[in-house]
């Protein structure tokens, strides 16, 4: 599969050397990509930049219906789309058609909600005066996109980008540029007209250096580390871009003496386990009322025992390989930290690493401490630490103490604990009995080094969206 970069409606790039995409779950080469740099991404803003006028003075309507077709596009592909993202991801392909899905109903979501950017009437306080807040798109929108969810990180911000009437380039993860592309063709499919969306791939110091400096960008939106996030906020000082970032998280999953255990292991298992832990919002260490801690963990190895680890393309695989080395080192790492200072391992705890390729199982790990290294940092792998705590403010203590900030996990069936805890933690998403929130109507973000802004919901799009305030003297 050897695909092209995408600038201004034209398929280009075959003249730039090739980056090489393998399939996690073997090592073999299942596609190459052209190694754009800064010469490419510059003409991809100019065409994005020379699409703005006429894309933003559409109608509402008229991006909505493009992005209708887009959608419906994306469904009819659905099998063949989540096949490439399988084998350039190494996410379970059931799991891959899910995401798909979900990367649809962005673009469903966002087609609707951009016919209801309502203007304001604001009383004035002089009788010849008029006042009115209207919105209006950035401009040109440079997306930086994640491996972890190949198809729905784009849809989500190409979404609102383009009902609100943004131009977008697109740089998706070196680990998944196919199925980045495969949205590209169907955007070509769909009629949307040349220059509103484009793609790069390649370089990415270069490309993010002239996303960061050129001044046609007007906004940038990225997935990915806080590390990266943070020198993405140094980079858009110069030129003040307006940025939305979505980075990391260390979600806490808090099970308190009342909850309903079962529903709290289906719920621990979704989250934890989703894409063989390798989301920003999964469930990253797991804190248990000491009451229920026994039963907790005997009910939660019962469920994580029956979970097969392999090639994300065979049937019944629930996880598949790790993304690369440095993804599977930091999940040993953290392993051994955690046994080295006296955790015991209750399920799994030992990878394997084979050809190029990385799986670990399914791992529960018991009598975590705070110190350890598992219950500091984001593993972002198929790993399960459990502590016990004591009273429920003891909890959210514990689940505070973090510099993340993005999705937190309460069990309880207790309306008044569930309230206090709710209010008590500070993540900008809370799974209350639920193990899996991310919905396309629901904002998605993290507060304190989690990020800036949301996604999704109505507050995916006011992102996209710049608010103008006029005085009419009459
Ligand atoms: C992420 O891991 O960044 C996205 C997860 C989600 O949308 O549920």
């Amino acid at each position: 599969m050897d695909k092209l970069i995408y600038i201004n409606g034209e398929w280009v790039g075959a003249d730039l050397a090739k980056i090489v995409v393998r399939n996690p779950a073997t090592g073999e080469a299942v596609g190459t990509v052209p190694r754009a740099g800064a010469e490419e991404t510059r003409r991809a803003i100019e065409a994005a930049h020379e699409a703005f006028p006429s894309w933003s003075r559409l109608t509402a309507y008229e991006r909505s219906a493009y992005l209708e077709r887009f959608h419906d596009l994306i469904v009819d592909s659905a099998d063949e789309i989540a096949r490439v993202l399988t084998l350039e991801m190494g996410k379970p392909l059931k799991e891959a058609l899910g995401e798909v899905m979900y990367a649809a109903s962005f673009v469903k979501w966002f087609a609707e909600e951009g016919k209801r950017v309502y203007a304001r009437g604001i009383p004035s306080h002089k009788a010849e005066t008029r006042m009115l807040a209207i919105k209006q798109p950035v401009g040109v929108v440079a997306a930086i996109t994640p491996w972890n969810f190949p198809a729905a990180m784009i849809t989500r911000k190409l979404g609102p980008a383009l009902a609100a009437g943004c131009t977008i380039i697109i740089k998706p993860a070196k680990q998944t540029p196919l199925t980045a592309i495969m949205l590209a063709e169907l955007v070509e499919k769909a009629g949307i007209p040349k220059g509103v969306v484009n793609l790069v791939t390649g370089n990415a110091a270069e490309i993010g250096n002239e996303f960061m400096t050129n001044p046609m960008v007007r906004k940038v939106t990225f997935t990915g580390s806080t590390e990266i996030g943070k020198e993405l906020i140094r980079q858009s000082a110069d030129h003040v871009k307006n940025l939305s970032l979505e980075l990391g998280g260390h979600a806490p999953i808090i099970v308190l003496d009342d909850a309903d255990l079962e529903k709290a292991v289906r719920g621990a298992v979704a989250s934890k386990f989703r894409n063989g832990g390798q989301t920003c919002i999964c469930g990253n260490r797991i804190y248990v009322q000491e009451k229920v801690y026994d039963a907790f963990i005997a009910k939660f190895a019962e469920a994580v025992r029956k979970l097969k680890v392999g090639n994300g393309m065979d049937p019944g695989v629930d996880i598949g390989p790790i993304i690369d080395r440095d993804g599977y080192e930091k999940i040993d790492a953290h392993v051994k930290d955690a046994v080295r200072l006296g955790a015991s391992c209750v399920l799994g705890g030992e990878g394997r690493a084979e050809n190029g390729a990385y799986f670990y199982p399914p791992t529960i790990l018991k009598d975590v401490r705070p110190g350890m290294l598992i219950m500091r940092e984001e593993t972002f792998g198929p790993v399960a630490p459990v502590q016990k705590f004591s009273a429920d403010e003891e909890a959210a203590r514990y689940a505070n103490d973090t510099p993340y900030g993005l999705a937190a996990y309460v069990f309880t069936e207790n309306y008044s604990r569930g309230i206090k805890l709710v209010e008590a933690l500070d993540f900008g998403i809370i799974g209350w009995n639920d193990g899996l929130p991310s919905a396309a109507q629901a904002p998605f973000g993290g507060m304190k080094q989690s990020g800036i802004g949301r996604e999704g919901g109505i507050e995916g799009i006011d992102a996209f969206l710049e608010v103008k305030y006029v005085s009419v003297g009459l």
